[in-house]
C-alpha cells in the first residue's frame, strides 16, 4: 500500500521555481491497477518517481508499507529501488548491446546471476510472447517487443510496486493494447501493485484506481474509481 500524505515538490526553472506538486495526498492500496492522469505538466511523472524514490519531496511523506521513504537512509533507498520496484519508461531504457535475456536480468548483474533467475527471466520472456527472441538485441526487435523486454525486467525481482510512465507513448495503438493486455494479465497473477501513468484513457476499466492530477493536485481533492470518472465526463 502506498500512501502519500501533502507532498510538495519544486523545480528551478532558471530563475524561477516550478511548483510540480502543491501538497498532493492519494492512498492506492495493495495489489491495484492504478492510473494516473492530467494534463501535461501537471506533475504525474514528478508523483510517480517519488513513488520510486528516483527523487526526493520537500515536504510531505511517502508511505510504502508503512515506511516513509523520505526517511529512509540513501543505503535504504537504493535497495528499495533495486529490490522492491520494477520501472518501466516510455523510451523502454534496454541496454543495446545485451540481448533480450541479459537486459532482462540487468538487475541482478551488479551480484551475479544464478541459473534459477536466468530460468526465471526466459520463462518471463516466454510469458510476453518472446520465447524465441531471447538472444535478439534490441535494435533487431520492434518497439512492442522492445518494450515487452523492459516489463519482463521490471517483473524478474518480484517488486512489489511497478511504475510505469507513458509505457504506450512510443507504440501504435494496436500495440498499445497488447502492452497492455500483457500488464494486466501480469499484474493480475503476480498481484503487485502497477501504477500507470498515461494520456491514453481508453485502457482505463472500471475496477481500476483513477488519479487525476491538475496543478500539481487531485482534481476534485479526492480519488476517483473509473466509473466516477466516466461519470463526471459526460457530465461536462
Ligand atoms: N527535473 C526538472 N527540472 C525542472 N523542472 C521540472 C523537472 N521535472 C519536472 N519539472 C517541471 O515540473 C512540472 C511537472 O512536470 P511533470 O514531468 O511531472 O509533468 P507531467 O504531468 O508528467 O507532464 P507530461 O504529461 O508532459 O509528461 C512541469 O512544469 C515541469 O516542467
Ligand atoms: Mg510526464
Amino acid at each position: 500500500m502506498i500512501d502519500v500524505r501533502n507532498v510538495t515538490k519544486s523545480f528551478r526553472s532558471g530563475s524561477r521555481w516550478v511548483q510540480a506538486l502543491r501538497g498532493l495526498s492519494c492512498r492506492i492500496e495493495g495489489g491495484r491497477f492504478a492510473f494516473i492522469v492530467g494534463p501535461s505538466g501537471s506533475g504525474k511523472s514528478t508523483l510517480l518517481y517519488l513513488m520510486g524514490s528516483l527523487d526526493r519531496p520537500d515536504s510531505g511523506q511517502i508511505l510504502v508499507d508503512g515506511r516513509d521513504l523520505v526517511r529512509m537512509s540513501e543505503a535504504e533507498q537504493n535497495a528499495y529501488r533495486r529490490d522492491r520496484v520494477g520501472f518501466i519508461f516510455q523510451s523502454f531504457n534496454l541496454i543495446s548491446n545485451l540481448t533480450a535475456l541479459e537486459n532482462v536480468l540487468v538487475p541482478f548483474l551488479p551480484r551475479g546471476v544464478t541459473a534459477h533467475q536466468r530460468h526465471r527471466a526466459a520463462d518471463l520472456l516466454t510469458e510476453v510472447g518472446l520465447g524465441d527472441r531471447l538472444d535478439h538485441r534490441p535494435y533487431q526487435l520492434s518497439g512492442g517487443e522492445q518494450q515487452r523486454v523492459a516489463i519482463a525486467r521490471a517483473l524478474v525481482k518480484q517488486p512489489v510496486l511497478i511504475l510505469a510512465d507513458e509505457p504506450t507513448g512510443e507504440l501504435d495503438s494496436k500495440t498499445g493494447d497488447e502492452i497492455y493486455t500483457i500488464l494486466r494479465r501480469l499484474q493480475e497473477s503476480s498481484g503487485t501493485t502497477l501504477v500507470v501513468v498515461t494520456h491514453d484513457r481508453r485502457f482505463i476499466t472500471p475496477d481500476d484506481l483513477v488519479l487525476e492530477i491538475q496543478d500539481g493536485q487531485l482534481a476534485n481533492g479526492h480519488e476517483m474509481g473509473a466509473v466516477d470518472y466516466a461519470t463526471a465526463l459526460s457530465a461536462r
